[in-house]
């Protein structure tokens, strides 16, 4: 009797220590195939690390509205960096480098002439890197935030999109936000663009 009740016990226990096992074997090899999708993934993005840990998964795809290629063909310009751009790029943007949410663009140094179309879901800190830079362009929606207010008071040129701007959406449909969006322009380079471009009235 006792040599099973302990038998049982033991098995009991062993079954325990397997399926413990078996749960953090799955999610190493889990953690594994991620990392693998997101190096492969990464291309361009030569200082691509971990994504910060304050953004959540399904933020990559909430902030993704991609701008149409009509306005880089009216701004015939090439930029040196997207800094804001979804891992791997947009495949639309004219640029020589970008930077995803894994690499964050606010922890990196931004050199020449830029593009940027910011996380709609927190624009400031972009916006303020992006004014401090002094040399790019920017997509954004009209807001009442406060950094739409410095955006206004401080941007070197400004100019409206047509109001039924249409972005690409990850899947590749077309889809419009409920604002209104306007360029933003920082330095010489871009205030030429603007104008050169007659996409609207530059300011
Ligand atoms: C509105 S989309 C713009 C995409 C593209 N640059 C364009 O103009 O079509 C904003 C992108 O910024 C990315 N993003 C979010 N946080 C970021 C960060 N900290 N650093 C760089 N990119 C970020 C989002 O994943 C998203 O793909």
């Amino acid at each position: 009797m006792l040599p099973s009740i302990l038998l049982s016990c033991d098995l009991v226990t062993w079954c325990n220590y397997f399926f413990h096992f078996i749960k953090i074997f799955r999610r190493i090899l889990i953690n594994l195939s991620l990392k693998d999708a997101s190096n492969a993934d990464r291309g361009s993005s030569p200082t691509a690390h971990a994504a910060p840990a304050h953004y959540a998964k399904d933020r990559y795809m909430a902030d993704d509205w991609y701008t149409p290629k009509w306005v880089f063909d009216s701004l015939s310009v090439e930029f040196d960096i997207d800094v804001c751009s979804p891992v791997g790029g947009t495949g639309l943007v004219p640029a020589k480098k970008f930077y995803s949410i894994e690499d964050d663009a606010l922890t990196q140094d931004w050199k020449g002439f830029v593009w940027m179309n910011p996380p709609y879901s927190n624009p400031t800190p972009f916006m303020d890197k992006f004014i401090k830079h002094g040399n790019g362009i920017s997509l954004v929606p009209v807001s009442k935030a406060k950094w739409f207010g410095r955006v206004w008071d401080e941007a070197h040129t400004l100019c409206i999109l047509p109001p039924d701007l249409k972005f690409e959406r990850p899947d590749g449909k077309p889809a419009q936000i409920m604002f209104q969006c306007i360029l933003v322009g920082m330095g010489q380079t871009a205030t030429s663009a603007l104008v050169r471009s007659k996409i609207g009235r530059v300011r």
